[in-house]
Formats: structure tokens, sequence, C-alpha cells
């Protein structure tokens, strides 16, 4: 595989498997749709931050929303990572998995107060506000319950991270944090709050950012940001930097390895005095994950070939929703006689958006198996149930070992908090 999976993937005698697992052998044992992760894919991904951080003081907070299965949160919690949260529920995920509390940040343009209070209780590191209102409604809070809130301002230091705009972020324009020029008035505010504690600053750009550039950029600007605050006497114990940085998607692309994107931001950064918080959520996962779907109906029409697989934009929205690339291949080497055609990869929802690839080349046959590849990111957590879709199976495997992480769902799980009228 040319992607970036660092040996994982590979074909033996023509069969594609994930470590040493056959990827026909988790489908026969837990069926299809099936996500699959490689846990050394997922421990190497963390390690590239390991090294590119290398005698700094940093915390790596995985970014629960990528991908929020309890055996992923806890391998990560096992290497030493803090979290970024959004939610309650994320909370609980982290603290359900072994996560700990002390190095959790929460993040969120809408936090409820009942999870400021679930938040505050648990003890979490650092609350990344993202406005004047948020601040008042914490400061309350932690005052109800006699405690002081850690708090970092979300700045939005207005650069563009040149991606899809959907998840582009750290623009003037976009709902998350606050403007870079109110933070100075805004730390003041905090300040005179008698239940906030003034811990740091926070920012993230965007989504799946290719060039390191916008990301050093950002970077200058908390960096000036941080010293106009300590002339003013509120000085900064951590400098927050978001997540973002892409994964590979096509075989064409060419995402800089973690140590060469981080270079130009720690260089920016380089004699500073503050810890470095970084949340990555894609690179962590996204390369190691990948959907496995069968191919129930070959459909030959006059302008299009359809291959119908039992995968559907319920279980991996991204090409729906972005127009988003994934690499599909075949799981098997394909039998001398299959013909090599061209294919939409699609699924049995009734929408046209719903497509998992649109233009593929592939030499396929009706039952075999394809590989939908670097979905471990956004993929099994943008799920749902459209169309009454049982959620897919979640594999992790590690060496010759297969886990099943998630069990597929079943029927009567789907509407078993429905009723009808009496
Ligand atoms: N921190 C904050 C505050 C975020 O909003 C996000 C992602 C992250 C960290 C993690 O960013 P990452 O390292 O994963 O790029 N569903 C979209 C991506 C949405 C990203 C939202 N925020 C997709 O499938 O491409």
């Amino acid at each position: 595989m040319s992607l970036d999976w660092n040996g994982y993937l590979a074909r033996q005698n023509g069969r594609l498997q994930l470590e040493s697992v056959p990827l026909a052998e988790v489908a026969h044992a837990h069926g299809t749709p099936c996500y699959v992760y490689s846990r050394a894919a997922l421990e190497d991904a963390y390690q590239g931050y390991v090294s590119a951080l290398a005698g700094r003081d940093t915390l790596i907070c995985y970014a629960v929303k990528a991908n929020s299965n309890l055996a992923i949160l806890n391998l990560f919690a096992r290497l030493g990572a803090g979290f970024d949260i959004v939610s309650g529920g994320e909370l609980a995920r982290v603290l359900a998995a072994g996560g700990d509390a002390g190095k959790i940040v929460f993040s969120g343009v809408g936090k409820t107060r009942a999870e400021m209070r679930a938040a505050l209780a648990a003890g979490i590191y650092c609350f990344n506000v993202e406005s004047a209102s948020e601040l008042e409604s914490l400061n309350e809070v932690a005052g109800s319950l006699g405690l002081r809130a850690p708090i970092a301002l979300r700045v939005n230091p207005d650069v563009d991270p040149k991606t899809h705009p959907y998840i582009a972020t750290g623009l003037k324009s976009s709902k998350f944090g606050v403007a870079i020029d109110e933070a100075l008035s805004l730390y003041h505010r905090a300040q005179a709050m008698p239940h906030l504690d003034i811990r740091g600053v926070a920012c993230h750009i965007g989504s799946q950012l290719l060039d390191p550039a916008p990301i050093a950029e950002a970077a200058t600007k908390i960096i000036d940001l941080a010293d106009a605050l300590s002339r003013e006497g509120i000085a900064l114990a951590h400098l927050d930097l978001g997540g973002g940085k892409g994964v590979n998607y096509r075989a064409d692309e060419a995402t800089p390895n973690t140590v060469d994107y981080l270079a130009p931001l720690l260089a920016a950064l380089s004699g500073r005095r503050e810890r470095l918080l970084f949340e990555p959520g894609r690179s962590l996962v996204g390369a190691a994950g990948l959907l496995l779907t069968r191919i129930e109906i070959l459909k030959h029409g006059s302008e299009k070939n359809f291959a119908v697989v039992d995968a559907a934009m319920n279980d991996l929205a991204r090409p729906a929703l972005y127009d988003a690339w994934h690499e599909i291949v075949a799981v098997a080497a394909p039998a001398d006689d299959v013909k090599t055609a061209t294919y939409d990869v699609v699924g049995p929802i009734c929408e046209s958006g719903d497509f998992l690839g649109q233009g593929r080349e592939l030499a396929v046959a009706e039952g075999d198996l394809l590989a939908v590849l670097s979905a471990g990111a956004y993929g099994m957590a943008m799920s749902s149930n459209y169309n009454t879709r049982p959620r897919a199976a979640e594999v992790m495997v590690s060496g010759s070992q297969m886990h099943l992480i998630r069990r597929r769902e079943t029927l009567d799980q789907l509407f078993a908090l429905e009723s009808v009228l009496s």
C-alpha cells in the first residue's frame, strides 16, 4: 500500500492483511460492515508526537471526537495521553476508559452548566473557554461548587488553514473561539472573576491540514498574545495549539510526518517556557483504521457501473458530507476471469449522496470484500442509524490477535427506546 500505513497493511499471497490478521478472517468472524484498527499503527502515531516533542514539557490531548471507542481511549490513556473533550458524554467515556481527569481539556462553544459541573467535579486540567458569556457562567458554576475553574481562552488567530470550509475553524468568520484582538480585555475580565484560574491560551485553526505553515503562523500570533498578557501581569502556564494535522487519503498525497509537520511550529516556539499542549485527533487514528465491506451486487448500467456494498453513508459519512476521498481496495487478489471496470462504490441507502467512492478501477465480483482505507478518524464516530441500519462492529488487531471492541448493534437495540401510544 502506498498510503501512510507504515507497513501494517500488506498483501500476503494476494490477500490483504492488517498486522498479521487476514481481513477475510475478520469478516468471517465478525461480519461486515466492520471497522478494523491496527493497535501498532495507533501506538506508532502516538509515538510520532512523543518523538517530535521530546525534551519539551508537553501534553498530548487526543481529540476524542475522532474516534471515541473505549478500547482506543484506553490504549492512549495507557500511553500517557491526555484528552480533548467536547461534551459530558466524552468526559464520561474518557473516565470509563481509565483516562486521567487531570489531563483533560474541555473545548466547545456550547458547554452546558451540567457539563461544566461534571467536569469540575471530575477535576479536569482546563476549560477552553470560547466566549465572554461562558466565562460568566463557568465562574458562577465553579462558585456554586466552592471551586475554581482552570481556564484558557480559545482565541481565533484568523489564519487560513487551507482546508475544506466545513473543517476550517480559525477564521474570523468562524463560530469558534474569541477574536484575538478581544482576548486581552477578556483575560482581564477573567482575572477579576473570583472562581476562575487563568492557566493558558488555546487555538485550533482547522482539520486535515497538510501544510505546516498556517499552524506556525498561528503560533506566532499566540506568542504575541502571551507576551502582551505577561506585560500586563497575566502569566500563562501553557499554550495549546490544537489539533489539525492531516493524513494521507489518496495515494498521491504526501502528508509530512509528525516531526516535519511540527518543526516550523516548534522553531517558532523555541525558548518559550510555557508547557505545550496539542489536541490531535485524525493524525492519531485516521490511518490506523479501515472499513471492511462486502459487495452485494454489481450493477452494470449504460453510463455507469455500480458496486453496491453493505456499508453506506450511515457508516462512513465523509464522502457524502465533505466529498472526501478514501482509497478503496479489494481484499483478495482478483480471479483470472475477473475484468477491471470503473465503479461507483455505493451503499444501499435511499440517497444519491450515498457513495463511498466514485469512478474507482476495481477487478471484483459479487461477494468480494473491499477495504475503505484511512477510515479510523471521523468514521465510526460520525456513524448513524439512518435507514434503521445497525452500526458496524469494531475490531482491533494486534499482531496475530483480533479483539472485538464493539459488537454490531442488533435491531432490537435500535428501537428499544421507542414506544407506541397507549
Ligand atoms: N481540537 C478542536 C477544538 C477541534 O475542534 C478538533 C476537530 C480537534 C482538536 C481535532 O482535530 P484533528 O486533529 O482531528 O484535525 N469530521 C471532520 C473533521 C472535524 C474536525 C472537528 N474538530 C472530518 O471528517 O474531516
